[in-house]
């Protein structure tokens, strides 16, 4: 039996390997080139990213890595997924990305070459038994990589191995503070093609979203009813896109109260509110993000109702104040503003003044959307939170009341009811389109919807 090459991952477990059966490996295996068309979906769009990024940095070497993968445990690796800048600038979103370096190599007085240092697909000949004993990067293990001319043609871009990157100088994407400020701030406005891109994350979710009333016979009947709805629409995200762009909460009952409630352990109970906050992610990466809290009933009860349309009431405000040239913080103060002065007319606050509502809504009320669910986050605060809104811009308006069940400065039917609503929007040249309205939003659209959604089942 041959000694296991220390360069191969290969796991306690595995089996030796004879020197028979390593020349049997080998050989007489058909060639199988990737179909020569194939390119990456944003072939067309990558190449004016690049262009944009190195005007920003004449002479200087640029270096984005993909990423490495992380252990989950033991032996066993968490999925990976490229970082966004990665993807944005290359194209290449696969789990195959993984390692992998894009260079951006200065050539001539101002511009750059990029370079890709990529795996290359391992040989089947020749004695090298990756493609067979590897269980990291091995082809019969996780599957089939492009060769270099292949990865060429894929991406449009100049291909190299990665033994041949070395340890340059320059400066590194996610390290450097310049460099990844610059990655997160050429993102903020999407060309068409994203914004295309968006929409179907949005669709694909809204599709979830459905899903998810067709199942509630089902999980109102288990012990964790809100895993259940975790599951359903995790099978969408799975089925239609890469998975979810962010963990799913599914809160049922005061669990709403819980920003990010992601343990979703709970039971549904029929008399309670769901807030649903999910994405599906594309399978070029872009997500959606979206919350409906939905009566499991399948109609509001009056207080539910009364929580409902004072948050919907500020997620109006909020839109309508997106437009180009508005500040950023416009639509969430416009949103804040409607809450506090519902809470002052309900007696829960003395009056609308001052920031005492912020112990009912506890965060902010949108961001930035994209390859990243909290996308650009690493801009500056002059070109985001403290910038305007300009066309091309898509975000999310999200205003939400989490009234805390242990709350004893509210009356005792205010308690325990969570309230988010969270739409997707594209800032447009005298507005906003909202992306995600096949979703309903009002107390009379939504128990239609559901209405319809479980009576054909
Ligand atoms: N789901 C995270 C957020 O809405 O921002
Ligand atoms: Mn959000
Ligand atoms: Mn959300």
């Amino acid at each position: 039996m041959t000694d296991t090459p220390s360069r191969l991952n290969t796991g306690s477990h595995d089996l030796p390997v004879s020197p028979e059966l390593s020349r049997f490996m080998a050989g007489d295996w058909a060639a199988s080139a990737l179909p020569g068309a194939t390119r990456v979906p944003a072939h067309a769009v990558a190449p004016a990213r690049r262009a944009r990024l190195s005007a920003l940095f004449p002479g200087e070497r640029l270096i984005v890595p993909a990423g490495e993968l992380r252990v989950r445990s033991n032996d066993c690796d968490h999925r990976f997924r490229p970082h966004s800048a990665y993807a944005w600038l290359t194209g290449l979103t696969g789990e195959d990305q993984v390692g992998h370096v894009l260079v951006m190599e200065p050539s001539g007085p101002h511009g750059h070459e990029a370079v890709l240092y990529l795996r290359p697909r391992s040989p089947r000949a020749g004695g090298n038994e990756e493609f067979y004993r590897d269980r990291r990067y091995g082809e019969f293990w996780v599957g089939r990589r492009p060769d270099l001319a292949e990865a060429e043609r894929l991406t449009g871009i100049r291909c190299a191995h990665l033994d041949a990157l070395g340890s340059p100088a320059g400066r590194v994407a996610g390290t450097d503070r310049d460099l990844t400020v610059a990655l997160s701030e050429l993102r903020l406005v999407k060309d068409a093609w994203e914004v295309e891109q968006l929409q179907l994350a949005v669709d694909h979710t809204a599709a979830g979203f459905e899903d998810v009333v067709r199942a509630l016979p089902r999980a109102l009947a288990h012990p964790r009813g809100e895993r259940w709805i975790e599951g359903v629409f995790g099978l969408r995200a799975r089925a239609e896109g890469n998975g979810t762009g962010y963990e799913t909460i599914a809160a049922s009952g005061a669990h709403a109260c819980v920003l990010h409630w992601i343990r979703n352990d709970g039971r549904l109970s029929g008399d309670e509110l769901l807030l649903l906050d999910a994405g599906v992610e594309t399978d070029t990466l872009y997500t959606a993000d979206i919350t409906r809290t939905l009566p499991l009933s399948g109609r509001f009860s009056p207080v539910q109702r009364q929580v409902y349309e004072l948050v919907l009431a500020a997620q109006d405000a909020g839109m309508a104040a997106l437009r180009p040239g508005a500040s950023f913080r416009d639509f969430h103060r416009a949103g804040m503003r409607v809450i506090a002065e519902g809470l002052a007319e309900w007696g829960v606050l003395k009056d609308a003044e001052g920031d005492l509502h912020r112990r009912y809504t506890l965060c902010s009320s949108g961001h930035m959307l994209g390859l990243d669910v909290h996308d650009c986050a690493k801009a500056r605060a002059e070109t985001y939170l403290d910038g305007v809104l300009e066309e091309g811009q898509v975000l999310t308006v999200e205003p939400g009341l989490y009234l805390q069940p242990d709350d004893e400065t509210l009356p005792a039917e205010l308690r325990g009811i969570g309230v988010r609503i969270e739409d997707d929007l594209v800032i447009t040249a005298d507005g906003a389109r909202l992306m995600s309205g096949a979703l309903p939003r009002t107390v009379a659209g939504i128990e239609e919807w559901m209405g319809q959604l479980l009576d054909a089942r």
